[in-house]
């Protein structure tokens, strides 16, 4: 049976769906099956951060109102063996979702997948809401900054309202030259100040920001440190989610 972990942030922009999009990559490199869900409705952003926009006819609202079927509005990424991601609907007019509809989606996909990742959109909106229903686990995906640090908190409450107990977070964009300065808040005071346990830290670094501008995950490059770190991660994330 699948799992499913809700990616998600307080503050916009932290790197939700590089993450996404980088993790994804990496679970299926291990040679698990793995689904990525775009729940950022009118904001899709993960079929481009993967270079797969050209690919996508149906979306997760065709598949949610029965226009089509779970398998017609699955991607394959044919760089990866076993990665599939689903769009979410280029507008966010007609949407009529529901939990319910969320958990059957979730529970349909769990036979199939072993993994189902989902990029949710940034905040405590309601798309955020409907995705934690029958979601496993979810991670926080926040940057050393006061703001999204706080935001971030504010959601793990949330998220933990909603029924979700595991929750970790993801330092993103760290740069290690400022970090350790006492300008921005440290690695030390954010694990003070959040109730998640920590699973990884990510370097801010050009090299990811230029491959998902060039629908790449970052990891596709093999033995870079980016690669060593995701690897690490995501190894701790399947510890942490058995
Ligand atoms: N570790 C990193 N190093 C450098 N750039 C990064 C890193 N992580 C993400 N970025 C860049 O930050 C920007 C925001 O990333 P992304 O779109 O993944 O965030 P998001 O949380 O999904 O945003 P939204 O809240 O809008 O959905 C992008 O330009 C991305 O390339
Ligand atoms: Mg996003």
């Amino acid at each position: 049976m699948g799992k499913v972990i809700l990616i998600a942030s307080g503050k916009g922009g932290t790197g939700k769906t590089v993450f996404t999009a980088n993790a994804g990559a990496i679970l299926a490199r291990k040679g698990y099956r793995v689904a990525l869900i775009d729940m950022d409705m009118g904001l899709r952003n993960l079929d481009l951060c993967l270079g797969l926009e050209d690919k996508v006819v149906y979306d997760l609202v065709d598949v949610l109102t029965g226009l089509c079927r779970i398998k017609q509005a699955l991607i394959k990424d044919k760089r990866f063996e076993n990665l599939y991601i689903m769009a979410s609907p280029p507008s966010n007019k007609y949407v009529d979702i529901t939990a319910l509809h969320m958990s059957v989606l979730y529970k349909k996909l769990k036979e199939n997948f072993d993994y189902i990742l989902v990029d949710a959109p940034a905040g405590i909106g309601d798309a955020v809401l409907m995705s934690t229903a029958g979601a496993d686990s979810a991670i926080i995906v926040t940057v050393p900054e006061h703001t999204a640090v706080r935001d971030a908190d504010i959601l793990y409450n949330i998220l933990r309202e909603h029924g979700i107990s595991d929750i970790k977070y993801v330092l993103n964009k760290v740069k290690s030259e400022i970090i350790t300065t006492g300008l921005v808040p440290s690695i030390n005071e954010i694990a003070d100040k959040l109730r998640a346990d920590m699973v990884g830290i990510i370097q801010y670094d050009e090299t990811i920001h230029i491959a998902s501008n060039n629908g790449l995950p970052a990891v596709f490059k093999k033995g870079t440190y980016i690669e060593e770190n995701f690897n690490n991660i995501v190894d701790r994330m399947i510890a942490q989610t058995k």
